[in-house]
């Protein structure tokens, strides 16, 4: 707000403008911004730095479309149907333009990143398009755009982790929130275009992430996400990119912070927040993660594993750094450290050359596992990643469906079985809002993650409860509230 204060101030002073200018600069310190978000948690992250960025401009956010002076579409680029949904977003909004010409249509994302101002080619209604580390670059990418120029920036940043900027909570339920640890990812896992759109890792300074959790706290916030491509290889020994630890100083090694050790600042600086993290990587998943969690109670007991595939040759091929046998390690330690931690998967159907005994290896690893839940997809070729380069797409799309389904359904098999082995116990929720069945109830996820629906009684939004589970479905557990748990306050 200050700069537009000043803005104004400069305007008067030079009072020989007249007016009207005045009258156009207070509109332009009280426009609409829509923002729409595609994709991982990552971008709905960003897209809350985005809004904190430009309400320093003078624009708020509205959830109406038709009202919106700037669209902003947060975009994903992991598979080609993400890019394609996306593309028919911009449509609509071509349409809405047509009613309302002064709106302005930003691309941001890892599409931007991935197409750069071939976008601006290929999508006419696209007047701006901005990469994930280019964001504090807006006010005067907008700029440009208000002068009726295209405007570019996808440089991508060896430093920029945004730990400065306070995000506004945008669709917020007032009780969870998404911190972001890391940015970009080194991994090079051969099918995937992050590493690409989203360039070199870099860890965000641990006190600004613990700052950033208080102030959630006092906000009223009681559960926290914090979010990476890969929480587990998060790093911070002063700045500076994790592969180029080799030249930090040796006090700058031996003060180093590791992912265990974040989660114990963050876990010990709130002791009463409920703190989640998303992805881990299992090559790069250490002991030492799953017995701070074990020993914090509130850092939640779920462990977002992806595995991609149960072959070890298809493992290789995608250049996941561990064999099917080490995963079940790593499920057997983290079940023996903590037993009733909820685990979940991302799997991959049909990565090129998978065969049928390859598929099955996928098949029989998940029987083993019995995941919680999962998120599975068929094999999307993405340009310019290794797998494109090297390998020919070769499994045909009905087999691809066929095996995606397999494994689709054997998941809902275990999501069953997890679901039952709740009934009759009781689990503590933390109420996140109403149930989107039913206004009478409550919804409310375990630790394990988990989703619990309840008859709201006299609770509210934000409580810790106790819940007995009568019943369940493959995906949710139904019960009744008994109590408040010493949680709360
Ligand atoms: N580490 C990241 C993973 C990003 S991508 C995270 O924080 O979530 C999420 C999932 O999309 C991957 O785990 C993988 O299962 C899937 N995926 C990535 N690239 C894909 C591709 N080319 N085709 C199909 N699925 C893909
Ligand atoms: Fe992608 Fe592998 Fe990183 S899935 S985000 S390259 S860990």
């Amino acid at each position: 707000m200050a700069i537009a204060n000043y803005t104004m101030e400069k305007v008067i002073d030079e009072s020989v403008q007249g007016s009207a200018l005045i009258t156009d600069l207070a509109d332009q310190n009280n426009r609409k911004l829509y923002i729409e978000s595609y994709g991982c948690q990552m971008n709905f992250s960003d897209s809350e730095i985005v809004a904190s960025i430009l309400a320093t401009e003078g624009f708020n956010t509205t959830d109406q479309l038709e009202e919106a002076d700037l669209v902003l579409v947060n975009t994903c680029s992991i598979r080609e149907k993400a890019e394609s949904n996306v593309r028919k977003r911009l449509e609509k909004f071509n349409a809405v333009k047509k009613t309302k010409p002064h709106m302005r249509v930003g691309v941001l994302g890892c599409m931007a990143e991935r197409l750069k101002s071939k976008l601006l080619e290929e999508e006419k209604i696209v007047d701006m398009v901005v990469g994930p580390d280019a964001y504090k670059d807006l006010p005067n990418l907008i700029r440009e755009i208000d002068e009726g120029r295209n405007a570019v920036n996808v440089i991508l940043s060896k430093d920029e982790t945004y730990g400065d900027i306070a995000p506004v909570r945008l669709n917020s339920n007032g009780v969870t929130a998404l911190v972001s640890i890391t940015r970009g990812c080194d991994n090079m896992c051969t099918f995937c275009v992050v590493p690409f759109t989203r360039g070199r890792e870099r860890s965000r300074d641990p006190q600004s992430i613990a700052q950033e959790v208080n102030e959630l706290w006092e906000q009223g916030y009681r559960e926290v996400t914090l979010l990476g491509q890969n929480v587990d290889s998060y790093l911070w020994y002063g700045g500076g990119l994790k592969k180029d630890l080799d030249k930090a100083s040796e006090i700058q090694k031996a003060t180093a912070v590791d992912f265990a050790g974040l989660l114990a600042l963050v876990a010990e600086s709130q002791p009463k927040m409920r703190i989640r993290f998303s992805t881990s990587n299992p090559q790069d998943m250490t002991l030492e993660v799953v017995r701070t969690m074990a020993k914090y109670q509130n850092i939640c007991s779920h462990i977002h594993l992806p595995v991609q595939s149960g072959s070890n040759r298809i493992l290789k091929a995608m250049n996941r750094l561990h064999t099917r046998e080490e995963y079940m390690t790593l499920i057997d330690n983290i079940r023996s450290i903590i037993p009733d931690c909820g685990i979940s998967q991302d799997i991959i159907a049909g990565f090129p050359t998978e065969t049928e005994k390859d598929h099955r290896d996928t098949l029989s690893l998940m029987d083993y596992v019995k995941y919680d839940f999962g998120f599975m997809f068929s094999y999307s070729e993405r340009p310019g990643t290794m797998a494109a380069k090297k390998l020919k797409d070769d499994v045909p799309e009905t087999i691809k469906k066929k095996r995606l389904q397999e494994i689709i359904d054997l998941q809902r098999k275990h999501c069953l079985y997890r679901t039952k082995q709740y009934l009759g116990k009781t689990e503590e929720v933390l109420i996140e809002g109403s149930s989107k069945k039913s206004d009478a109830h409550w919804m409310g996820r375990t630790s394990a993650n988990t989703v619990v629906v309840f008859p709201k009684k006299h609770y509210k939004a934000g409580d810790f409860v106790n819940v007995k589970i009568k019943d369940c479905t493959s995906a949710t557990l139904f019960g009744d509230a008994v109590g408040l748990t010493e949680n709360n306050g």
